[in-house]
């Protein structure tokens, strides 16, 4: 199956270059501190996905040194006209060779692998975990199953009746609401059972998994966001 990552487009990356920590945004990155202050040790940092640098600029304010790669020169462009000493790189092809072994104590994946076909996950996780040094982690910050079937305050899938039948490794289409781009996203639904079964061929043991929910007194309109997770966040440390 061809997958086209909807991210290689410029005005997409102009529009989802808006996006903050915001509404249902802000679940996906509100317990991240205290989850990498828990697990992490070590200051040297790869974002993986960065997008247009917010996951990177937000590990910058957590004090990391930070490299951000993606295969969207797009959204990598506006990453660094934003944040003009950071460390941004174009990965085609997910070529990591120029990072050395053990180089990273953490790396950082968020709503990456929602773009990334079934495929090609145990072949990227693989060589993720070989830039780990031996106490790394990944975080890997994803959109859970029920997210594409819903309705939230930063999306709809009203117009996608089709998502429900959608079974693991099959494209799903999302719209976000939080941006002017309302052309939907496509990604690849991915359960937790076939993220396990990645895992697993990756060489990699979950330490930690977590589904934020809102609590009900922040300021955002929740629509469902305070009794089904929109988010998952797995810990994952190299197999022993
Ligand atoms: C939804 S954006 C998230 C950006 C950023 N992590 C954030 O939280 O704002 C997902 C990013 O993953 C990138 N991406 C998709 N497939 C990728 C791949 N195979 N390797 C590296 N990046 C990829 C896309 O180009 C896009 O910039």
């Amino acid at each position: 199956m061809s997958f086209i990552n909807c991210y290689e487009d410029a005005s997409r990356a102009d529009a989802y270059a808006s996006l903050e920590f915001a509404n249902t945004y802000y679940l996906a990155y509100r317990d991240l501190p205290s989850i990498i202050s828990e697990h992490v040790a070590g200051t040297r940092a790869l974002d993986f996905g960065c997008g247009t640098g917010r996951s990177s600029r937000f590990l910058q304010e957590l004090g990391f040194h930070v490299i951000g790669v993606d295969v969207s020169e797009d959204m990598l462009r506006i990453a660094r006209s934003i944040d003009l000493s950071g460390d941004y790189r174009l990965v085609p092809g997910d070529n990591l060779s120029e990072f050395g072994v053990g180089a990273f104590d953490l790396v950082l994946s968020a709503f990456t692998f929602d773009n990334i076909p079934a495929a090609a996950k145990v072949r990227i996780f693989s060589d993720l975990q070989k830039l780990l040094t031996p106490k790394g982690v990944i975080v890997n910050l994803v959109s859970s199953p029920e997210i594409y079937i819903h309705d939230w305050a930063s999306f709809t899938t009203k117009d996608f009746p089709e998502n429900p039948a959608a079974r693991s490794g099959d494209v799903v289409r999302i719209i976000v609401t939080d941006h002017e781009d309302r052309r939907p996203v496509e990604d690849i639904l991915c359960t937790d059972e076939t993220y396990r079964l990645v895992y697993r061929e990756a060489r990699l043991e979950t330490i930690a998994m977590f589904k934020p929910l809102a609590k009900g007194d922040e300021a955002y309109k929740w629509v469902n966001e305070t009794r089904i997770a929109p988010w998952v966040i797995y810990v994952l440390k190299r197999a022993a």
